[in-house]
């Protein structure tokens, strides 16, 4: 959704802007372009890999692109140690990269036999591996049921949980024939385990939480009219954006039929989506993982 994005942060010469999500650099290479001669982005990524290799293709930039290698959660201090504080824009494009999808060796899809990995930020200790191998039998169930939308999570997890008494899981091969296995086979037209590698790999970097965090206080990075643009892969990714952008729109957030306002809050931004931007069905053709993107955006007031 390059197109939506770059209307909506509409990036121009002096500017600065926090892509947090760099990945492949596909957006900060065209705010870049957009904002040319001047305009400044900071691309964040946790991924060493993204880091690196988008260092590598984005060089002719070097002077205007500055990255750093973190989560998102502290962009605040980041922006504050390049004496930046505030942007004018910031994007956070969320989930995998493509590049995570087609390695073979992180373990995020099951078309490859890799070990259970899953970690996009590979400083981390927890990894699929342990989630699959050491979490109890309910927890495993509430990931798959919540992250995954998995209608069979119970199935799932007590088959998991007997196959790792025996043996621990050790490869994401193991692991989709386990599941396909669970499942009875696969009736639909995607692969029977495809919900369950999703929900694991929410579970494993703790997206969700990641988000949650972010959007408690990211109004305040943001100059005045500065812009917010989100783009989500998860309904629970979308409804977490979806509740902060209308807190941040309204001028009190007391219960209802409060008689006299005691919140204290004011309002923070303006909604530029009432609903959801989705993707056109072009993009969804050309790039079918595109098809359950939502993008929303804010200004800042
Ligand atoms: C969908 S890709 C971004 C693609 C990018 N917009 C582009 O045009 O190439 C998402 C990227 O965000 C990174 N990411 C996800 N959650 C993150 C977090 N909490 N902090 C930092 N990076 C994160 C992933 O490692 C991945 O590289």
């Amino acid at each position: 959704m390059v197109r939506e994005v770059m209307e909506l942060l509409q990036p121009q010469a002096h500017r600065r802007y926090l892509d947090g999500t760099l990945g492949g650099g596909g957006h900060s290479e065209q705010i870049l372009t957009l904002s040319s001669p001047d305009g400044l982005v900071l691309g964040l990524d946790w991924d060493d890999e993204a880091i690196a290799a988008t260092r590598e293709r984005l060089k002719r930039f070097a002077e205007r692109l500055l990255i750093r290698r973190a989560n998102f959660t502290e962009a605040s201090e980041i922006l504050r140690e390049v004496g930046w504080h505030k942007v004018d824009g910031i994007l956070l494009d969320l989930g995998l990269s493509s590049h995570h999808l087609e390695s073979r060796g992180r373990g995020f899809s099951f078309q490859f036999d890799s070990r259970l990995d899953m970690r996009m930020d590979r400083r981390q200790s927890i990894d699929a591996y342990q989630v699959v191998n050491t979490y109890p039998v309910s927890k495993l169930e509430r990931i798959f049921r919540e992250y995954g939308e998995e209608r069979r999570a119970r199935r799932i997890a007590l088959a998991i949980d007997a196959q790792r008494k025996r043996k621990k899981i050790g490869t994401t091969g193991e692991l989709a024939e386990l599941v396909t296995r669970a499942l009875g086979g696969g009736r639909s037209h995607i692969h029977p385990a495809t919900r369950t590698f999703q929900a694991l790999r929410i579970a494993v970097n703790r997206e969700l939480d990641q988000l949650a965090g972010f959007l408690e206080n990211a109004y305040e990075l943001l100059l005045l009219k500065g812009r917010m643009v989100v783009i989500s892969f998860h309904s629970l990714e979308d409804r977490l954006v979806k509740k902060a952008f209308r807190k941040w729109s309204r001028d009190c957030i007391c219960p209802p039929k409060t008689l006299f306002c005691y919140c204290g809050w004011s309002q923070k931004a303006r909604l530029l989506t009432s609903r959801p931007l989705l993707p056109s069905e072009m993009e969804t053709r050309i790039n079918p993982r595109a098809r359950s993107a939502k993008l929303r955006a804010a200004e800042r007031v």
